[in-house]
C-alpha cells in the first residue's frame, strides 16, 4: 500500500501587493528586497478573511482533481502556524466550513516544514490501513504579524503615512517584506499501484534554536498570553535572525536533499524535481547550486507569493506540476526547513 498525490489545489487571496506598495509605508525599495530576496509581490488576504477561508478553496479544488467527494474524506490535517483563533485548531473549522463528515482533524503546528510533516502523518495513517483519503493542507494568514498601515498597503487609502509610522514600520522591514498569504492542498489516497506515491519523509527538529525564529508575546510563557505592552513593544511580530538561519538553510537543506536519496538508494541524477521551501530565492539559488542541479530541476514561486510558510510546498508542487510538465515515473523531493527548528525532506514518485 502506497499514499499517492491524488489531487492538489492551491488558493492565494485577491490583494496583490507589489515592494513599491511597501516603500511607502517603510524605509525599504524594490531593488533591495528583489535583490536579496527574489519577492517582486505577495498576495494578503483582506479584513474578516482567516486561514480557513484560504484553505477552503485549496482543498476544493485538490478534491475536485482527486473526484473525490466531501463524505469520501476520512482524515484533515491542516499545517499551520497562523490558525483562525487561539484555540479550537482550524482542522475541524476548515471540515465545517467543506461540509465534510466528522471526520478527525488535526493541526499541525511545525511552521515551515508543516507540510512536510503532515506528509508523514497522512502517509503514516494511510500505510496503517486505517484511512484511505487524507485532505493535506498548508495555509497560512501573516497580516496579523504586520504592524503596518494597512490601508496604504491594500490601497484602501491614498495618504501619506506620519513619520512616526514610517520609523515603526521600519523597524521590522527585515521580516516583513518576506511574507505572503495563501493555500496549498494534497488528497493524498491509498494506491496499490506499484511504484508510484510517498516513498519515504525524513524529518528532524532541533529546539536549541526555537529563537531563531519566533514570536514573543502571546503564549503561555506570560501571564496573561497577551497584553498591550507586548503590542507597544512589538513583541507580536516574529523575530528572525536573518543571516543565522540563511547560513542554516544553505547547509542543512541540501543534506536532507542528500540524506533521502541516498537512504533509498537514490543519487541526484534519478531526481526530476526539487520543490523547496520558499523562503528566501537566494537560500533556494544556494541549495540548487550546492546541489549542482540544473534550473530545469527546481521550481520557485516566491516570486509572485513570498513566503507563505506551510503552503509553499503544495503550492510549488501544485504549479510545478504543469510548469515543469511532470509524467508517471518522475521522482520528486520535497525539502524545507524553518521556524523549531524544523526541517527534512520527502520523496515522491509520480
Ligand atoms: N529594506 C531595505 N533595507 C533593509 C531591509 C529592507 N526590507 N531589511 C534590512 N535592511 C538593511 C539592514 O538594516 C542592513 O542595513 P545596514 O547594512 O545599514 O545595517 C542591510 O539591509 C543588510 O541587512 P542584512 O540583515 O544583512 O540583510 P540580508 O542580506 O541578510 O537579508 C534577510 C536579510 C532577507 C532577512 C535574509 O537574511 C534572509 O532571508 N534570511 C532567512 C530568512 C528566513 O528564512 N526566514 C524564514 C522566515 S520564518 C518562517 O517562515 C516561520
Amino acid at each position: 500500500m502506497r499514499t499517492i498525490v491524488k489531487g492538489t489545489g492551491m488558493y492565494v487571496p485577491d490583494n496583490v501587493v507589489d515592494n513599491h506598495r511597501l516603500s511607502k509605508v517603510m524605509d525599504t525599495s524594490d531593488d533591495w528586497i528583489r535583490q536579496r530576496t527574489g519577492i517582486v509581490t505577495r498576495h494578503f488576504a483582506g479584513p474578516g478573511q482567516a486561514t480557513s477561508d484560504l484553505a477552503v478553496p485549496a482543498a476544493r479544488a485538490a478534491l475536485a482533481e482527486a473526484g473525490l467527494a466531501a463524505e469520501e474524506v476520512d482524515y484533515v490535517v491542516l499545517a499551520t502556524m497562523t490558525p483562525d483563533y487561539y484555540f479550537p485548531g482550524s482542522g475541524a473549522i476548515l471540515q465545517h466550513k467543506l461540509g465534510l463528515p466528522r471526520v478527525p482533524c488535526l493541526d499541525i503546528r511545525q511552521q515551515c516544514a508543516g507540510f512536510l510533516y503532515g506528509m508523514q502523518v497522512a502517509d503514516a495513517l494511510i500505510r496503517a490501513g486505517r484511512y484511505r483519503n487524507v485532505l493535506l493542507v498548508g495555509a497560512e494568514v501573516h497580516d496579523g504579524f504586520m504592524p503596518w498601515s494597512w490601508d496604504v498597503v491594500l490601497g484602501t487609502a491614498d495618504r501619506e503615512v506620519s513619520a512616526e509610522e514610517f520609523a515603526w514600520n521600519t523597524r521590522f522591514r527585515d521580516r516583513t517584506v518576506l511574507f505572503g498569504d495563501g493555500a496549498g492542498a494534497f488528497v493524498l489516497s491509498a494506491s496499490a499501484e506499484d511504484g508510484a506515491g510517498i516513498l519515504d519523509v525524513e524529518v528532524r527538529s532541533d529546539g536549541e534554536h526555537a529563537e531563531a525564529m519566533w514570536v514573543p508575546a502571546g503564549g503561555s510563557a506570560f501571564r496573561p498570553f497577551f497584553d498591550a505592552s507586548m503590542l507597544a513593544r512589538g513583541d507580536t511580530v516574529p523575530i528572525v535572525q536573518g543571516r543565522e538561519v540563511f547560513r542554516m538553510a544553505v547547509t542543512i537543506m541540501p543534506e536532507s536533499v542528500l540524506s533521502i536519496l541516498k537512504s533509498n538508494g537514490y543519487g541526484l541524477g534519478d531526481l526530476r524535481l526539487l520543490v523547496m521551501h520558499q523562503a528566501n530565492l537566494r537560500i533556494n539559488e544556494a541549495v540548487q547550486k550546492r546541489l549542482g542541479l540544473p534550473d530545469d530541476k527546481v521550481y520557485n514561486n516566491i516570486q509572485k507569493y513570498g513566503n507563505t510558510t506551510a503552503a509553499t510546498l503544495p503550492m510549488a508542487f501544485h504549479e510545478a506540476r504543469t510548469a515543469r510538465g511532470l509524467v508517471p515515473g518522475d521522482l520528486v523531493c520535497f525539502v524545507a526547513l524553518g521556524s523549531g527548528l524544523n526541517w527534512g525532506a520527502a520523496l515522491y514518485r509520480c
